[in-house]
């Protein structure tokens, strides 16, 4: 009876929380997303405290960002670290009190004096709706409150600085601001830009625009002037700084202020709209390449306010999506689970972005800090499951780039290429053949991802059979490449590039066969027979020599390399098998695997080779997802363990997908799109049907 009624005192609880906190992370987060929507709007707190604090871009340069608040006079800073210099008379920094974390939501709770000061930063991720998907812009709304029931006489502040012009300061920058329809928007560029070029991973071209609505007051100037001006003022002189110079020369800053006169209740919220905007964003072969966004706005200045007026579908999207997210995470795996995905959602999605028109959109993964390369297949790939999960358009999206190059005489290796352009954004492609060849892996890779798509429920019967038509020809030519290769592997690249290469390689071979299985499948759908059955056939056969060369002699695990080493390495590509329910591996296959990696746990889950102590989370979860039915206790434990590793982890960067097992310390590779394939758990409760 006590049980009883304790459950349902706690689901009354539940039910008087909103959908979208239900679940909500309260991890510590490594570092929390802020505004993260494409790879160059991408700006992350690295630190526990909004307040005290610069946020960085993923790659840790610092984008400044200032919030202030004005309470009776005295003046609290909420975000950025002005209060940490001596010439801004900022003494009181506000006392964070919470955060919570969401799918596309970080929310911070402050205390500034008798002042409480909500702050939530709302990255969309529409992934319904190319149109909106396409803008590279963020949210952030500001509220107050008071706390002790009296009036306040309130103001509040907030400024970005020429630092998301440019990440090399020492250049020139120019600026202007712009009123229209309510809005007011803050623009500054780098003076000389040089298209499709990076600092530092940052764009030497484009513009970063700030914008809030225009009763707000507003001031450009050297940061300690307008910062002051606002302390002193609680409010700016609407003022325009005309000395252009360099982003470091007295630090060119874009402010606004609010006056909310005297509040006693929880004010509306104050909203501001933050991004970084490309025209043109990639170049193709040598040709500039429009956004996507400029095709449903003129100019700039429409777009922003389309998004900035957009917000209640924006903010109901963005609930239930969350609402969506951690449910299903939370039935699965429980609150472990929820933590992951609230951290893995918006940094997925913020790796691409849009380019081309409505009818042909293209869209663009950049290989985040591991080597930049553009649409890599082997980073496309460990992602895929976020993409099959929500909209396996996505994926076409994603490969039809690819597609083109292979198809129109840019390649002409007999195994599909690595990536389009060794450095986003620009795909200049391979046509010499000279690049970073992984034969098995990435043919294996397009052919699944091919199947992802087409035997996705979601995608429609017709849609599915012209892509295997249009693309039947070269997927065939690999299907072939790997009927002649992928059995006995040579020594090479798998997409586990930094473990050098292997020969022999048990997890590439069945990543080949299971490749093989799933052309079959393809063959079937185009109608022909005789490929269906020689596939079919060939894989069948393949996967008994696979496991007689594969399982160690006492018959206690699969091995890294057949005669090699022995040893073990994840067999994540498994998660294919169930995926597309190829049905290829047998069970007892499973059960003997899944009961051997439980014994390889280590204290932040299970390290994904037995020559080193680092894992991957990405194939983790694809381990947890394809060995779960086997072995639920694995299941739970690698998810817990990558929790862990999330809470714990000393190296303060956007979610690493490469860490060691012993001590959760990053070993490199950061906010990659890699960590789309945390959602390979909920992939699985939609499998593909063919
Ligand atoms: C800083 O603020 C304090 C308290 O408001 C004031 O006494 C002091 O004069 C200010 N200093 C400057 C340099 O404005
Ligand atoms: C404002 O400046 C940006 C670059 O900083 C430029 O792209 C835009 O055209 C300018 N707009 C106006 C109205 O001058
Ligand atoms: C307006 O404020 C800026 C700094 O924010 C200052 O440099 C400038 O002198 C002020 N102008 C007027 C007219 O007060
Ligand atoms: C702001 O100042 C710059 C530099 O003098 C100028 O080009 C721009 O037109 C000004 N914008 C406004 C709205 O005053
Ligand atoms: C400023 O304008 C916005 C929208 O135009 C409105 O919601 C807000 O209440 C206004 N703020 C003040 C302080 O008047
Ligand atoms: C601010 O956040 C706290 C903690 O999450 C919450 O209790 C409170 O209702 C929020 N206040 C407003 C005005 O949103
Ligand atoms: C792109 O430009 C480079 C440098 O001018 C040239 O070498 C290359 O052939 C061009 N590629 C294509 C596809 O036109
Ligand atoms: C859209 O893009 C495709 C691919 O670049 C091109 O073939 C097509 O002509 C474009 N359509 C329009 C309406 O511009
Ligand atoms: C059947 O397909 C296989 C694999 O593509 C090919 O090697 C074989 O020649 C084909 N046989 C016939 C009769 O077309
Ligand atoms: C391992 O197997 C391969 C392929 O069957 C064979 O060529 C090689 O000689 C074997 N090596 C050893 C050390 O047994
Ligand atoms: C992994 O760590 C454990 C415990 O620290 C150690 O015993 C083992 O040798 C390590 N393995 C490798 C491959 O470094
Ligand atoms: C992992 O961390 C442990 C403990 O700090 C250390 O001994 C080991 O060398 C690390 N392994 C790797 C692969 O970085």
């Amino acid at each position: 009876m006590v049980e009883l009624k304790k459950s349902v005192i706690l689901s009354s609880l539940i039910v008087s929380c909103t959908a979208a906190t239900q679940y909500a992370s309260n991890v510590r987060a490594p570092s929390y997303p802020l505004a993260v929507r494409q790879p160059y709007v991408s700006t992350w707190l690295p630190h526990d405290s909004l307040s005290g604090n610069w946020p960085t871009f993923w790659s840790g340069t610092v984008k400044g960002w200032e919030g202030l608040i004005r309470v009776d006079g005295k003046t609290y800073e909420w975000m950025g670290a002005a209060s940490t210099g001596s010439e801004v008379n900022i003494t009181n920094v506000a006392k964070q009190n919470a955060i919570t974390t969401t799918p596309t939501q970080t929310v911070f709770s402050l205390t500034a004096g008798p002042v409480n000061v909500n702050v939530t930063f709302l990255s969309p991720v529409e992934y319904k709706d190319i149109k909106r998907q396409s803008i590279p812009l963020s949210y952030m709304f500001v509220t107050a409150e008071p706390s002790d029931g009296k009036s306040h006489s309130v103001q509040i502040y907030s400024d970005i600085t020429a630092e998301w012009a440019t990440s090399d300061t020492s250049q020139q920058v120019v600026w202007n601001v712009t009123s229209s329809n309510g809005i007011r928007t803050w623009s500054t560029s780098l003076k000389d830009q040089y298209p499709f070029g990076e600092v530092s991973d940052y764009p030497t071209w484009g513009q970063a625009t700030y914008t809030t609505s225009n009763n707000a007051t507003y001031a450009s100037g050297a940061d300690v002037d307008v910062r002051s001006a606002f302390v002193k003022n609680g409010k700016l002189n609407n003022t325009n700084d005309s000395n252009f110079r360099c982003a470091s020369c007295s630090w060119p800053t874009f402010g606004f202020a609010h006056d909310l006169g005297n509040i006693k209740a929880a004010s509306d919220p104050i909203q501001f709209v933050v991004g970084h905007l490309r025209e043109q964003n990639v170049q193709i072969l040598n040709q500039s390449t429009n956004a996507l966004w400029t095709e449903y706005w003129s100019d700039a200045n429409s777009m922003i306010e389309f998004f900035y007026k957009d917000v209640s579908t924006a903010q109901s999207n963005a609930n239930k999506l969350d609402a969506k997210i951690l449910k299903e995470a939370y039935k699965a795996e429980g609150q472990p689970y929820a933590d992951i995905l609230s951290l893995s959602l918006r940094q997925a999605f913020a790796g691409t972005e849009f380019a081309g028109n409505s009818t042909s959109p293209t869209l663009y993964m950049k290989e985040i800090s591991s080597d930049g390369n553009m649409q890599t297949v082997d980073m496309l790939f460990p992602s895929s499951p976020v993409f099959y999960y929500l909209n396996a358009d996505y994926l076409k999206y994603l490969m039809d780039p690819l597609f083109y190059q292979m198809e129109n005489g840019y390649w002409s290796k007999p195994f599909s290429i690595h990536d389009i352009g060794s450095h986003y954004p620009n795909a200049s492609g391979h046509a010499d053949g000279n690049e970073e060849d992984m034969p098995i892996e990435e043919s294996a890779d397009m052919i699944f991802m091919v199947a992802n798509y087409i035997f996705n429920p979601a995608t429609a019967a017709a849609d599915a059979k012209a892509y295997a038509q249009k693309h039947y020809k070269i997927l065939s030519s690999w299907a072939e490449y790997l009927y002649n290769n992928c059995l006995y592997p040579t020594n090479q690249l798998t997409t586990d590039d930094f473990i050098g290469q292997t020969q022999l390689n048990s997890g590439l071979a069945l990543k080949g066969i299971l490749s093989m299985k799933a052309f079959s499948e393809i063959a079937h759908l185009v109608g022909n027979n005789n490929e269906t059955k020689f596939y079919t056939n060939a894989s069948a056969s393949y996967i008994k020599t696979w496991i007689t060369e594969s399982q160690s002699a006492d018959k206690s695990h699969l091995k890294l390399e057949y005669n090699v080493t022995d040893g073990y390495e994840l067999k994540y590509n498994a998660f294919q098998d169930k995926l597309l329910k190829l049905n290829l591996v047998p069970s007892d296959i499973y059960t003997e695997e899944a009961n051997y990696y439980l014994s390889k746990m280590d204290t932040y889950g299970m390290p994904f080779v037995s020559t080193h102590n680092y894992t991957k989370t990405d194939w983790e979860t694809w381990t947890a997802a394809a060995f779960g039915d086997a072995n639920p206790t694995l299941r739970t434990k690698i998810v817990k363990g990558l929790s862990n590793y999330l809470a714990d982890t000393p190296t303060r960067v956007p979610f690493s997908d490469w860490y060691n097992t012993t001590s959760a310390a990053g070993e490199g590779f950061l906010a990659r799109p890699a960590v789309g394939g945390h959602f390979a758990i909920l992939a699985l409760n939609t499998p593909a049907k063919h």
